[in-house]
């Protein structure tokens, strides 16, 4: 690991009056894979939507590569090389898979553009069988690798996840897992959310337990797998 790719330090946020995030630190360091884990309403999908400006924070900062980049703009942070594929709502759903696929590619010029989808499509062979179906018709599965792809087509420098097994059938869940994992090749550094953290653990480098918007628990992957109390809490027994 050559540096650190996004840090968030004593970052705090919520939605009006409710404060749901109290105080988090975290790092992904460049290239590194790291889980967020934790119960229903813990603050996950919050914490991904502050660091990426969805929500702006009220205390603390996030840094890019170093650079302070807290509460700015989600378009400032795509131009910055940060990329989210939301829990829901991830793909435009009457357009095609190829209209989805340009409109990620949108602030890159056209050929530059082009070549990327035609790398999207050899990465996820199921969209380019499917360019011109409506999103909205495509497999939980496959709907979750078009989100993917599109987020990627800009060459981010960190990806963040917020649930991509969500909506997916079981034996598709580990093939997504698969193909984010695969994404080491490119260098991205990601950050993933997943309430399947049994199954995700082993795709990752490092993990975050967070619960009612602190973090509870940091350590490896290997380590957050063969700890008793998480296995407990959160891994099924
Ligand atoms: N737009 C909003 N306005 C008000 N409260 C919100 C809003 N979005 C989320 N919340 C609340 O913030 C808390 C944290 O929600 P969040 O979506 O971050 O949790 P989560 O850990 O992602 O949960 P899940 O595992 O169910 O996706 C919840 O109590 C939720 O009801
Ligand atoms: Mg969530």
């Amino acid at each position: 690991m050559s540096g650190t790719a996004l840090q968030a330090q004593g970052l705090e946020a919520g939605y009006g009056a409710l404060q749901i995030l109290f105080g988090i630190d975290l790092t992904v360091g460049q290239g590194e894979h790291v889980l967020v884990f934790g119960p229903n309403g813990a603050g996950k999908s919050t914490l991904i939507k502050a660091l990426f400006g969805l929500v702006a924070p009220s205390a603390g900062q996030v840094t890019l590569a170093g650079r302070d980049v807290t509460g700015q703009a989600p378009e400032r942070m795509v131009g910055q090389g940060m990329a989210y594929v939301p829990q829901v709502s991830n793909v435009f759903g009457t357009m095609s898979v190829q209209e989805n696929l340009e409109i990620g590619g949108a602030s890159l010029p056209v050929a530059q553009r082009n070549r990327r989808i035609e790398e999207m499509v050899t990465l996820f062979p199921v969209l380019g069988d499917r360019r011109k179906q409506a999103a909205g018709t495509l497999s939980g599965g496959e709907r979750q690798m078009l989100a993917l792809a599109r987020a990627l087509i800009p060459e981010p420098s960190v990806l963040l996840l917020d649930e991509p097994s969500a909506g997916v059938a079981p034996k598709i869940v580990e093939e997504i897992f698969l193909l984010v994992s695969g994404l080491r090749q490119t260098g991205v550094s990601v950050l993933m959310i997943e309430q399947n953290a049994r199954q995700a653990l082993p795709h990752v480098d490092r993990g975050y337990v967070l619960e009612s918007g602190q973090v509870r628990m940091e350590d490896s992957a290997a380590a957050l797998r063969d700890s008793a109390e998480i296995a407990e809490l959160y891994l099924g027994g």
